[in-house]
């Protein structure tokens, strides 16, 4: 595409309509900072309403800083818990030994420190604030079935419940459908590099006052072969999100059964069922995947739609906030007639490279570092765990390493020409 031209012989009036597929975290975000410069967006979710499973709840400083600048930082720290003070890595022996960790106080009245509310309450805030811009519409029951494009524009092709099928039509179009991308299979197909673990991941909201009375709180990841996942305080109320990987292929009634066993092992106290209360359980597939390009002309994919992870560690939505920013930079840039459309290619490569270079090796080491190492061992032959052992020792390094700029951030802005 020859974007100098492009950009000189543009009309007055900037972006024309950007297309967003897909309401979830990345899609609404997109919507919003988009909005919030007066593009007009329309964003189209296959489902009727956002999405209630459990998915993520803790976003690194990274994604903090983006909250922040798309407005809805103070709404998201008014809706979560006060207190997130520390992340403890422990073994599943009968004390759940704590091995190492790192003290989250040393950040708490920083205003970039981890944000902490599950992804179902981020939603309604994401689209409470979309609703209130008026160049943003959301439409619901609207699953996209195919895209296209031409030299001069975009298009995705959504089928409602009635059966009824509409185009539309923008500069262009955004992935932001999730894990299964239908944007993405029409780009390149069912198959897309990288791998599926074997194990499932089960998730539950876990109420449970041993928690608290064993002196527990924040983040606790449990290393162990058989019981490895994690156990951390997540919401108002002493909800707390118990996620651990079992062996795959069972029944989703098998792994119930199983779960007294992981809790009693897990849990301090060892408690039996009767002593605490599952609110709801999600079963999920792990996979480390990214796609080959973040980019074909008008139709671009964002976060979960171009690359996926374990979630331990917290990278998924993070990395998927960055993405958003970094497209939301692009975009203005050349909506102010800043920057051609070149600048969509660097978006492409960069955030790719970053997924493929940092992200995907940490977050595989992350769940590696839970269920592949002797527990015993794991100070001596773990680097990370010896850095954060060093850490709790100096509050005033261990503030720098938590705020840092880290390696997955990438400001945009400074390819911009004008
Ligand atoms: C157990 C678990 C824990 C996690 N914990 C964390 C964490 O603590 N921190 C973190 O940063 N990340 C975490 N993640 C990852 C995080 O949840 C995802 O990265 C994030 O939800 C991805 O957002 P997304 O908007 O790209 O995709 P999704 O959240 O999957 O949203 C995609 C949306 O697109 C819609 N859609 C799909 N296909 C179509 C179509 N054809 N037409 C129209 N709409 C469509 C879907 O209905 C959905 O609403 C976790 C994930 C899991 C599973
Ligand atoms: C591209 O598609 C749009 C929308 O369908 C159409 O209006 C336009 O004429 C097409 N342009 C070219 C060069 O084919």
């Amino acid at each position: 595409m020859n974007s100098r031209t492009e950009l000189s012989s543009a009309g007055p009036s900037g972006l024309g309509k950007i297309v967003i597929v897909g309401a979830g975290p990345a899609g609404l975000l997109l919507a919003l900072m988009l909005g919030q410069q007066g593009i007009p967006v329309t964003v189209l979710e296959a489902w009727g309403r956002l999405d209630e499973r459990l998915r993520a709840t803790q976003y690194g400083t990274p994604a903090t800083r983006v909250f922040r600048k798309a407005g809805v930082l103070d709404e998201i720290r008014a809706a979560g818990i006060e207190r997130f003070p520390s992340i403890s890595w422990r073994k599943v022996d009968p004390e759940q030994t704590r091995i190492t960790g790192i003290d989250l106080t040393v950040t708490k009245d920083e205003p970039d420190r981890t944000t902490v509310l599950p992804l179902n309450l981020l939603l309604k805030i994401l689209l409470e604030h979309c609703k209130r811009q008026s160049s943003i519409e959301v439409k619901f029951e609207h699953k996209v079935i195919e895209v296209g494009q031409n030299e001069s524009k975009a298009w995705a092709d959504a089928v409602m419940p009635s059966n009824e099928r509409k185009r539309f039509e923008g500069d262009y179009v955004i992935g932001c459908d999730g894990a299964s991308s239908t944007v993405r299979q029409q780009l390149f197909g069912r198959n897309w590099p990288g791998i599926t673990w074997d194990h499932s991941l089960l998730v539950q909201n876990v109420f449970y006052d041993g928690f608290t009375e064993h002196g527990w709180s924040g983040g606790n990841y449990m290393i162990d072969p058989n019981h490895w996942g994690l156990i951390a305080e997540r919401g108002k109320g002493g909800l707390w999100r118990v996620t651990y990987g079992d062996i795959g292929g069972l029944t989703h009634e098998q792994y119930l059964k199983r779960r007294e066993e992981h809790f009693e092992a897990m849990f301090p106290g060892h408690p039996k069922p009767d002593q605490y209360r599952v609110e709801q359980t999600d079963q999920f597939r792990i996979h480390n995947r990214c796609v080959e390009k973040m980019r074909v002309g008008r139709i671009l994919l964002a976060a979960d739609a171009a690359h996926v992870c374990n979630p331990f560690g917290g990278y998924g939505l993070m990395v998927g906030v960055l993405d958003i920013d970094g497209l939301t930079d692009c975009l203005i840039g050349m909506h102010q007639r800043k920057v051609g459309d070149e600048i969509l290619d660097k978006y492409a490569e960069i955030r790719r490279e970053k997924f493929l270079n940092y992200v995907e090796p940490r977050s595989i080491k992350n769940m590696n570092r839970l269920r592949a190492q002797n527990p015993d061992s794991a100070l001596r032959d773990d680097k990370f765990l010896q850095i954060l052992a060093h850490l709790e020792k100096d509050p005033e390094e261990a503030k720098a390493f938590l705020l840092k700029f880290s390696s997955i951030e990438h400001d945009f802005k400074q390819y911009y020409i004008i």
